[in-house]
Order: C-alpha cells, then sequence, then structure tokens
C-alpha cells in the first residue's frame, strides 16, 4: 500500500493548510461568537473547495477522494466547524445527487453546489429516530405531479445555511426501512420551516437546526432515486460521509496533540520542561500513537474509496477510532496546559468542546460498532 501522497493530494495539503493558517484562524473568534462563516465559504468556493471531487464537467475540481479527505482534515486542524460545514456540504449534500440523481437533477443541481453557490445540508434525523433513522415517521403522500410531505427533523447541520436540502421521508410506512424515499428540496419551497438553533457545547458557528414540514409540495422531479430507496440512499452516503467525520476527528485530535507538545516543552516546572517529566512525556507519546492509528485508518478508507473499492467497515473503524483519539487527545491536553488549559486563553478548551459530536453525529460509536460487527458476521 502507498502511503505517500500524490503530487496533487500534496498540492490540496499545501494550499488547505496554508488557507486555514491565513483566511481561517483570523476568524475563529467570530465563529466563537456565534457567526457562521460565510465569508470563509466564499473563499473556499473561489479555490474550488466546494466541489472537491465533483467531475470538472459538472463545475467540480474533478479530484479523488483522498485530497478530499486531505482537505477535511487540514481545515478542522484549524477550525472543526469549517470541516464539518465540507463535510456536510460533499458527503450527504451534493454526493446523493451526484451518485443517484438523474441528469435533469445534475443540470439543475450539481454545479451550483459543486461551484459553492449552493450550499448541501442531509435531513434524516427526527427527534424519535436517531441511532435508529429507519423509523423516521415524516410522511411524503404522492399527488399527481407532487408529494406532499409532513413532519419535522433535528439536528440539521448546515440548516437555515443550506439552499439544498436532501430530505428522507416514508411513502410507505407499513414497509419500514424499504418504503422510505428521498426527496431534493430547494430552501424556500412553501411549507419549509427553519426552527429552533441549537445552542451547543461545541462547534459554535456552525448551525444546528429544527426543520418542519407543513404540507411542503416538492414536485415529483425533485424525488431522488426510486419509491423505496431512499434508505439506501442515506446509508450509502452514510459510509463515505463518516470517513470526513473520521477526518475532522483526526485534525482536532492532531491539533491537540501539536499544541500539547509546544506547551510541555516550553512550560518549566521542578527545574526542566514538563515534557522532560515522565508523566507529560507518556501522555504525549500515548496521543500521538494514537493519532498515527487514527491517520493510518482514515487515509486507508479514504484510499478504498478513491478506488471505488467498498469502505463501509473501514469507514466506520476510521470514525470509531479517531473519534475516541479526538476525545482522548483533547481532554489530554487540557491536563498538560494545567489551569491554562481550562482557560480559553489557549485553544485545547475548544478542541475538547468540539470533538465530543465526533463521537456522535454521522451514527455514534454505537452504531459504528454494529455496522463494524454486521461486516464481520455476515
Ligand atoms: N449501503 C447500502 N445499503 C445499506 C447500507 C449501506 N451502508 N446499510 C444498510 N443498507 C441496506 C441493507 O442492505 C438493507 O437492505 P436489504 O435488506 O435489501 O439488504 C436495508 O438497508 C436495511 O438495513 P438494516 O436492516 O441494516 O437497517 P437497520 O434499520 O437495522 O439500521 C443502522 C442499520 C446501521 C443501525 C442504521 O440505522 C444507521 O446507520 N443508523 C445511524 C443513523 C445515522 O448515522 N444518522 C446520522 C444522521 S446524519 C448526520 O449526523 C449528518 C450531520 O448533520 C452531521
Amino acid at each position: 500500500m502507498d502511503l505517500q501522497f500524490t503530487q496533487e493530494q500534496q498540492m490540496m495539503r499545501d494550499m488547505v493548510k496554508n488557507f486555514a493558517k491565513t483566511e481561517i484562524e483570523p476568524f475563529i473568534p467570530r465563529m466563537e461568537a456565534g457567526e457562521f462563516p460565510r465569508e470563509v465559504l466564499k473563499k473556499m468556493a473561489a479555490l474550488g473547495l466546494m466541489g472537491i471531487t465533483v467531475p470538472e464537467e459538472r463545475g467540480g475540481a474533478g479530484m479523488d477522494f483522498v485530497s478530499y479527505i486531505t482537505a477535511i482534515h487540514e481545515l478542522s486542524k484549524v477550525s472543526a466547524v469549517v470541516g464539518v460545514i465540507l463535510s456536510v456540504h460533499t458527503s450527504v449534500g451534493t454526493n446523493p445527487i451526484m451518485y443517484f440523481g438523474n441528469e435533469e437533477q445534475k443540470n439543475r443541481y450539481l454545479t451550483k453546489m459543486a461551484s459553492g453557490e449552493y450550499l448541501g445540508a442531509f435531513c434524516l434525523t427526527e427527534s424519535s429516530a436517531g441511532s435508529d433513522a429507519g423509523s423516521l415517521k415524516t410522511r411524503a403522500v404522492k399527488k399527481e405531479d407532487h408529494y406532499v410531505l409532513n413532519g419535522s427533523k433535528m439536528f440539521i447541520t448546515n440548516g437555515g445555511e443550506a439552499d439544498v436540502y436532501i430530505v428522507f421521508a416514508s411513502t410507505e410506512p407499513a414497509k419500514g426501512t424499504y418504503g422510505i424515499t428521498a426527496f431534493i428540496v430547494d430552501k424556500n419551497t412553501p411549507g419549509l420551516i427553519i426552527g429552533k438553533d441549537e445552542q451547543k457545547m461545541g462547534l459554535h458557528g456552525s448551525r444546528t437546526v429544527q426543520l418542519t414540514f407543513e404540507d411542503m409540495k416538492v414536485p415529483i422531479e425533485n424525488r431522488l432515486g426510486a419509491e423505496g430507496e431512499g434508505f439506501k440512499i442515506a446509508m450509502a452516503n452514510l459510509d463515505v460521509g463518516r470517513i470526513g467525520i473520521a477526518a475532522q476527528a483526526l485534525g482536532i485530535a492532531e491539533a491537540a496533540l501539536e499544541a500539547a507538545i509546544d506547551y510541555a516543552k516550553q512550560r518549566v516546572q521542578f527545574g526542566k520542561p514538563i515534557a522532560a517529566q515522565q508523566g507529560v512525556g507518556f501522555k504525549l507519546a500515548d496521543m500521538a500513537t494514537a493519532v498515527e492509528a487514527s491517520r493510518l485508518l482514515v487515509y486507508r478508507a479514504a484510499q478504498l474509496r478513491s478506488e471505488g473499492l467498498p469502505c463501509g467497515k473501514e469507514a466506520s473503524m476510521a470514525k470509531l477510532f479517531a473519534s475516541q483519539t479526538a476525545v482522548d487527545c483533547s481532554t489530554e491536553a487540557i491536563q498538560v496546559f494545567g489551569g491554562y488549559g481550562f482557560t480559553e486563553d489557549y485553544p485545547v478548551e475548544r478542541y475538547f468542546r468540539d470533538a465530543k459530536v465526533t463521537q456522535i453525529y454521522e451514527g455514534t460509536s454505537e452504531i459504528q460498532r454494529i455496522v463494524i460487527s454486521k461486516h464481520l458476521t455476515k
């Protein structure tokens, strides 16, 4: 297995690293104050980052999946908020249309999503259908040339900011997961109501909202795939999406590790830098080992995806391990910083607040274990 980046992947990495440092880092206080990074996204769009894997003829950058994962990783090292916005926009916002949309849907949406003119969101979760996504209650009833949707969704990342919503609703409740259908919904559709903004412990600046559909009419031509194919569309895109969240977690973990190393080398106690005290040195060693293992899992899953090979099990393994590593490394980084780590003067408390959700969204760690064990025993 080749563990070297290609020249193209290396260029992506350098470009995103530089962009994150110069354009995103100064914006962090504004995001922490709650501002959605619209200005940053515009600049990312100009660099082609909103459509990295979309083919060039559809207005994208036409790059491979590893390049995309490199971008999420490097963005998240500076801002997990920008990382998740891009990950959701791409993996579960744009990809469903790219892989399951018909020609007309691709013409209408894909180019604009790839250019960043449209932002995407994914609407699966409901108040009583989280891990058990197949039990969703949103209903779609077919009438002549349209469907009428009623129901509500929870925890919608990019909600309220997105232009295009991939919505999952049941067209035949008696069929359970086989009765779920996917729809492409424009933001201005009458009956689409943007609800409460969640006040979150972390990822400040990323919007997470509730959505309600009240007799929302969706034209038949906006149905994505066939009736009853929705659950498979959701699951297939989550397989890929989970590599993005794993890369986000890797970015957070790496940032926490680097901050802890820098601080431990400078902070002197008992006459020497704390990095030279075995209690701290061992912590750094464990953190670095877990980060390296996460990196291998994340890029292994990404490489499989780039080659068009099955990657569901590897994606779940990468997310499971990297998200735990992000939580562990950010917790340990605060410990290395001591009292300073508990203040807002250093970024490690932000890493800690941002890390937790990587074990929850796009499938909890418990769901990743279910997916992995199903693959092992099928
Ligand atoms: N790809 C394609 N098809 C798949 C699939 C996959 N990865 N996984 C399952 N399916 C198919 C199955 O093959 C099956 O069809 P067949 O019988 O024809 O084979 C059908 O879907 C039903 O599968 P299961 O019986 O396995 O379904 P289940 O109800 O037991 O659920 C689950 C499986 C893995 C637990 C699933 O419910 C799940 O992933 N839950 C977690 C939901 C989740 O990740 N939510 C995240 C919300 S989005 C989000 O967080 C984004 C954000 O904003 C950040």
